[in-house]
């Protein structure tokens, strides 16, 4: 479970957040975060087992004296028809929604070029659609006329995304939405921004991505200024900055959870090749060949 958070204890007392994928990973974390400051957390995900059971064993770290609550409901985010019964059972069960964290989605390793249409719609409609879904309609049903915030979950594909590129095109494009929801929901009180991690370990994340997951985690290590993997509390904390009254002046912004690993260095591989263009012919290109092989001046 999460470690105990740096702000207030119950800064969020009474009030009632949305969090996809929030019985896994990152998402769990960020729930379990907001129910130790006494918020009411509705969890949301397409697998209602395993929603049930994150729900349970978030439920034992609940103070008795806490009027925090955590409520798994399933839903299906790429369904529009789903995320309106969604908002409305959470609306008719706690009578509002102060806070939204869009982090359900997903993806699968893949070079571009082998990835079929079906497969990539899917990753966009997660994770683009889906969050475009949740964005606007507990804006519609709720926050347009009582305000809010919203917190969308993206990644680091600040450079592109090689070998993923569904989800880098996918959560770009989540940055971009950030910024305009942000313009057009001010006039209500509703902020609206996003979190960047860098690579972050979790259970979750080791299973779902197999074998592939550990070599991804180890050998990503050196690529991180911190030389170690980021762990979902440390997003949890920057979510629940940005939720609170702390952020208040804060919209439209994207955080970098990072520890700067998106200014470093490439994890991508390029091997050494000829396939490049020539370059133009004249007196830099007869320099740089003097440079690179060098006629002997004796
Ligand atoms: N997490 C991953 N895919 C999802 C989906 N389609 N709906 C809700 N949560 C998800």
């Amino acid at each position: 479970m999460a470690a105990s958070s740096v702000l207030r204890p119950g800064l969020f007392k009474h009030r009632v957040a949305v969090v996809t994928g929030g019985g896994t990973g990152i998402g769990k974390a960020i729930s379990a975060e907001l129910l130790g400051l006494g918020c009411s957390v509705v969890i949301s995900s397409r697998k209602a087992g395993r929603l049930e059971a994150a729900a349970e064993e978030m439920r034992q770290h609940i103070p008795a004296s806490s009027p925090a609550t955590v409520t798994p409901l399933p839903c299906n985010i790429r369904s529009e028809d789903e995320v309106k019964a969604l908002v409305s059972s959470v609306l008719q069960q706690f009578g509002r929604i102060d806070y939204l964290v869009n982090n359900g989605g997903g993806q699968f390793h893949s070079p571009a070029e082998d990835m079929s249409s079906k497969g990539w719609k899917a990753v966009v409609d997660t994770n683009l659609t889906g969050t475009f879904h949740c964005c606007k309609e507990v804006y519609t049903a709720w926050m347009k006329q009582h305000g809010g915030a919203i917190v969308n979950i993206i990644a680091d594909m600040w450079k592109g995304f090689p070998g993923m590129s569904h989800t880098g095109a996918a959560r770009a494009a989540v940055d971009n939405l950030t910024k305009s929801l942000a313009i057009e929901w001010a006039a209500s009180g509703v902020r609206v921004n996003a979190v960047a991690p860098g690579t972050i370990f979790s259970k979750t994340a080791m299973e779902n991505y197999k074998e592939f997951g550990s070599h991804l985690f180890k050998m990503s290590i050196p690529f991180s200024p911190a030389k170690r993997l980021g762990l979902p509390e440390e997003i949890s904390s920057a979510v629940c900055f940005l939720l609170s009254p702390g952020a208040s002046y804060i919209s439209g912004a994207t955080l970098k959870v990072d520890a700067g690993q998106s200014l470093y260095r490439s994890m991508w591989d390029i091997p050494d090749h000829s396939a490049w263009p020539e370059a133009p012919e004249g007196e830099n290109m007869d320099g740089m060949k003097e440079l690179l092989n060098p006629r002997s001046k004796l």
